[in-house]
């Protein structure tokens, strides 16, 4: 019988969590934490998570700007403005929307980003430190979220066989380098690996993180897995995962729903994230 792990639930005590550090933050150091979301263009995905963002933080006492920009912004320009948010001392935290438009390197603008107020945990010492197994400042959100919900489970990681499938900067990378850190075996799966179901059917911990609906089912999941969807794809105008729900929850032992999984982890963690940049700027 599988378990469905509620990743809603689970935030909100998170969420909770982060309020009440805040609020002892703004007592005792007169700290008033404030986030920067810039936002580029008009994807409409990134507009839902934006106000999903802006929602959390309202919620857990993080003042939020959002810095929406047109699409036609060019790079040297987008650059600029994350300079004059870096050397904002109201600012603690700033999260540079992604994608941005093709016209601009995202990993030019995210280089850009003081590593102190990273909140996304994307800019380079930060995941430089992560590979090193040293300690950043920060995490990426969605990579932490994960790690959360599958210590939820009451699972260890140690000695485990966690297949990624996969490597985003955002997502893959970051997940696989900490369940490496946690002690499991990591294989990282991504467009060109062959024969991905004999891989994933390895996988005592399965993260599909691919951005293609459906891609894994029953068929490529171990029986008693813990199947992690990080997928937000829209088919015919509803959520859809990277897993195929009904199939993989017949072999998993846990599986994390969509949406209601890892989606609103993301967001407890970049709340988390808030409210340590400003602990440390305090
Ligand atoms: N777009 C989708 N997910 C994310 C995320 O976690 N961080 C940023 N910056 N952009 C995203």
């Amino acid at each position: 019988m599988v378990n469905i792990i509620n990743g809603s639930v689970l935030a909100k005590k998170i969420r909770g969590q982060v309020a009440e550090d805040i609020g002892r933050l703004k007592k005792e150091r007169g700290v008033s934490p404030k986030l920067c979301v810039v936002l580029v263009g008009d994807d409409p995905a990134s507009q839902i998570y934006v106000r999903n963002k802006e929602k959390a933080c309202a919620e857990v006492g993080i003042e939020s700007e959002i810095c929406r920009l047109p699409a036609s912004i060019d790079e040297k320009n987008l650059i600029n403005i994350v300079k004059k948010l870096n050397s904002d001392a109201n600012i603690h935290g700033i999260l540079v929307q992604l994608p941005l438009p093709d016209t601009i390197s995202a990993i030019n603008v995210l280089n850009e980003i003081a590593e102190v107020k990273d909140v996304d945990g994307l800019h380079p010492i930060n995941m430089g430190k992560l590979l090193k197994g040293e300690s950043p400042l920060f995490l990426p959100c969605t990579a932490e979220g994960i790690i959360e919900l599958i210590l939820s489970t009451g699972t260890e990681i140690r000695g485990k066989e966690a297949v990624v499938v996969g490597r985003s900067n955002i997502v893959g990378k970051p997940v696989a380098l900490m369940l490496l850190q946690r002690h499991a075996t990591v294989t990282i799966c991504h467009s060109r690996t062959r024969d991905l179901g004999a891989v994933t059917k390895r996988a005592n911990i399965l993260v599909a993180s691919v951005g293609s609906a459906g891609i894994v089912h029953g068929e490529m999941v171990k029986d008693g897995a813990i199947v992690i969807d990080v997928g937000m794809n829209r088919v015919a105008g509803k959520l859809t995962g990277d897993v195929d729900f009904e199939s993989a929850s017949e072999k998993a032992a846990y599986i994390t729903p969509v949406p209601g999984g890892v989606g609103p982890m993301t967001i407890a963690m970049l709340m988390k994230n808030g409210y340590l940049a400003a602990k440390r700027a305090a």
